[in-house]
Parts: structure tokens; sequence; C-alpha cells
């Protein structure tokens, strides 16, 4: 596939325009490897969140949420295999100095940036480590978690004591996670501060095969109700040589993006390993005796997602006098419902109309704004870009006869509404 960084250039300058994703630390030369979301961002990372608590927890009967603490006692990780394990393979250029992940260089061996040899490989451990309380020796040094399942993990017992769950059943968790990435890149694909979303589905290990297959199809409906361009995902069967220490399958998913083909997700099958080795156990009923459940693991980076939706959303559009750049989000992803401009801000009784008609909307819908910037064309535009469904205009027929216009951002085309059937027609939508 051929690498598109002109696409890239085009939803990084969007996203910092508009208000979704600002490069973390700006104003002092930027933190590599942190992102900030904006307004917009945070609208449309919620949403996201959302929609996949929604689907995988509240809709279900069998999902447990978690929020566990980031800080976590470091027998965790060492019991994980973390500290011993999660690590990447880093070289240095033997003439510049810079660092590498040797398995990411475009040609093995040689420095991307000066083209000096580079020195052997050595492994990197990727968590970040910081101190608790007062004391600054090694009996206080934890990790800020590499990934949230081993919060899950470790409350298993809590889970089963609380809601005395019968297998197969979940734990659910959204939250932060932190690798101390060798050569984060890609915007916000290969970050330092993350976020995941991620399941432990606890299962009886005859069942594995058939409940892999379960959750594949799962991450597959998840990937439509976002909005991600399924022509652009991929599975792969990820090599027995490749497997992460506690998997014994794992299909990852992947997606064309503009800088490769590369993951978006993954799916694995981790056995019993967990359990295992925090020694949590699980009284079958079915047979009144002890046992270690075993575990499908789908695994979501919702920055990843965020990108992988804004990129399957990104359209351009030749128009005679320039282009139109618009966001195909679908309505329960977009960080702005509607948008609601009187047609001239200079007129009172527009503007006192649109008011009425814009507090009734933020009421019912909370994500709807204001836009009386500019003239209508540009008000479409600006609405465009950020992936906003319909745009309302009140006008002076709105006046006498209580229509207003509703613009579709996808075609373009505008039908005229009473203001009455306004909440009406955007639920049916929604919906
Ligand atoms: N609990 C399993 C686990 O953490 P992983 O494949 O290392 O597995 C899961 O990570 C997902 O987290 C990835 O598929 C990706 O979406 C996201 N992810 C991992 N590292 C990331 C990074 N540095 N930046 C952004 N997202 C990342």
């Amino acid at each position: 596939m051929e690498k598109d960084s002109v696409l890239m250039e085009k939803i990084i300058s969007l996203a910092k325009r508009r208000g979704f994703i600002y490069q973390g630390s700006d104003i002092y030369g930027g933190l590599a490897g942190t992102w900030d979301y904006g307004h917009l961002g945070v609208a449309l990372k919620n949403n996201i969140k959302g929609l996949w608590w929604k689907k995988f927890v509240d809709d279900r009967r069998d999902m447990y949420g978690i929020d566990a603490a980031i800080l976590m006692h470091p027998g965790v990780w060492k019991a994980s295999g973390h500290v011993d394990t999660f690590t990447d393979p880093l070289v240095e250029c033997t003439k510049c100095k810079k660092r590498f992940r040797a398995d990411q260089l475009e040609k093995a061996g040689i420095c991307d940036s000066c083209g000096a040899p580079t020195g052997e490989a050595r492994n990197f451990n990727m968590m970040f480590q910081t101190q608790v309380g007062a004391v600054e020796d090694s009996s206080a040094t934890v990790y800020l978690r590499p990934e949230t399942a081993q919060g899950m993990f470790v409350n298993f017992k809590n889970v089963v004591d609380s809601f005395h769950p019968k297998l197969p059943f979940g734990t659910a968790q959204i939250g932060k996670a932190f690798r101390n990435e060798i050569t984060p890149r890609d915007f916000i694909f290969r970050v330092r501060e993350f976020e995941q979303m991620e399941i432990e589905y606890f299962i009886r290990e005859n069942d594995w095969e058939k409940q892999f297959e379960y959750w594949k199809d799962e991450m597959i409906e998840w990937m439509d109700i976002v909005g991600i361009d399924q022509s652009k995902v991929h599975e792969l069967e990820v090599e027995k040589e490749d497997l992460a220490h506690y998997s014994r399958r794992t299909v990852d998913f992947e997606f064309d993006f503009p800088f490769g083909r590369k993951e978006l997700y993954g799916l694995a099958y981790r056995t019993n390993f967990d359990l295992n080795i925090h020694k949590l156990e699980y009284v079958d009923e079915e047979n009144a005796s002890k046992m270690t459940p075993h575990v499908i693991e789908p695994s979501f980076g919702l920055d990843r997602t965020v990108l992988a939706v804004l990129l399957s959303a990104y359209n351009e559009e030749e128009k005679e006098e320039d282009t139109r750049v618009f966001l195909k989000l679908k309505p329960s992803v977009a960080p702005v419902i509607c948008a609601v401009s009187p047609l001239l801000k200079n007129k009172p009784e527009l503007v006192g109309k649109a008011e009425e008609i814009f507090g009734t909307l933020k009421k019912e819908f909370g994500r709807v704004m204001w836009d009386d910037n500019g003239n209508i064309g540009k008000r479409y535009r600006r609405q465009d870009e950020i992936g906003t469904p319909w745009c309302i205009v009140i006008d002076f027929d709105t006046l006498t006869d209580n229509t207003v216009t509703i613009r579709d951002r996808d075609t373009g085309s505008q039908i005229r509404l009473k203001d009455s059937e306004l909440v009406g027609y955007i639920k049916d939508k929604l919906n």
C-alpha cells in the first residue's frame, strides 16, 4: 500500500485547527508521544467510549465494569511477566547516537537519520517507573500500568464475591495506559500515554475456540457501530513466535493507515495464565470444584479508534470554486449533532427565534452548536469539516410560518421542516 503523508498532514492539521487534538505541551516545544484532546476531540472520544460501554457492558447481562487504579503494587507486574519481558529491541546509531526500535528501522542495522550502522540491539523495558511515598529507594518503585488488563485480573475475586457470576462472564474497563515507546510516531497512533478499552472474558477451557470466534464477530460489529471503514480492516493471525508470553492465539485487526497497514486492535486467548500467576480460583457450581477459568481478551486502543474513525470519515468533494472537506461521521459519534444559525446575526428577530430553537435542541441533545460567524456558506463548510450531520437555519420565513431549513452534511440537500418537528426528525435519524 502506498504511504499517503499528504492525507495524514491534512488530518493532523484539521484536528488542530478545528479543536480536536493538539500536540501535548505545545507552547514548551511539545513532549514527544503525548497529545491533548480539545473540545471536539473530547466529545468524539466520549461518544466512542459511551457506545463501547453500551454495547459491551450495559446491553449485556454478563459483564462487570471496573475502574482500577493506574498505580498498582509492583508485585502485579513482576507476576505478570512485564518487569522481565515487556521490552522492545533498542538500537543506538554508532555515529549520531539517535535511538530506534530495531524492528522499525527502514533498513535493518542502518540509522534512519544519518545512514551510519547501528550498534547491537538490547532489550528496553517500556514501563514508566515512579516512586510512591516519601522514600526514594527501590522499595518505593512502582510502575504506571502498561495495560488496563491487570487491573481487572487482580479484581477477579472481588467481582466474584460481589456478584457471584456464572461462567462465562467478563469484566470491562476503559482507562489510561502508559508505555515508554522508543519511537512514538504517526500522530496518535503510537504514543506514550493512551487509553485502552479492554475486556477480560472468563470461560471454560474447552469453550475457547467457540468464544474466540464469537468475540471476533463482536469486534467486527463494533467497528461498524463507530464507522470504521471495514474495507480497510484486515485480520492477521499472529505467528507463534511473535505471540505475547501469555497468549496461545492472537488475531490482530489491522487497518490501512496512510502510513501503512498497522495494528488497530488485538484479540488474544490468554489461557488461564493471568489467574494462575495471581493464584486466583473460581468455584465451579456445575461440579462444586475449584478451577481456574481461561480468558479471551478483546483489546481496543481508544486513540487508534479515534484515528481510524477520522480517516474513515474524511471526504473531499471537488466543487467549481474549491474543495469541500467533510467528515462523514456517524451522528452517534459526531462531536456536534447539529448547528443552529440565524440567517443574519444583526436581525434581532431572527436571532431571538434561533436562540429559542437552539435552547430546545440543546436541552434535548446536548451536543448542539451555535454558529453565527461569517456567511451561511462559510458556516456550512466549518460544520462539514467537524462532521456535524445537520445545520439548521432560521430565516425570514421562519418568522411567518415557523419552518426552518435543515441541511444534510453528506448530500448538501436542504428541506424545510416545522420547528416543532425538529426534535422528532433528529431523534429518528439518530436511531
Ligand atoms: N492487554 C493486552 C494489550 O495491552 P496490546 O496489543 O499491547 O495488548 C492493545 O495493546 C491495544 O492498545 C492495541 O491494539 C492498540 O490499539 C493499543 N495500543 C498499544 N500500544 C499503543 C500505543 N503506544 N499508542 C496507542 N495505542 C496503543
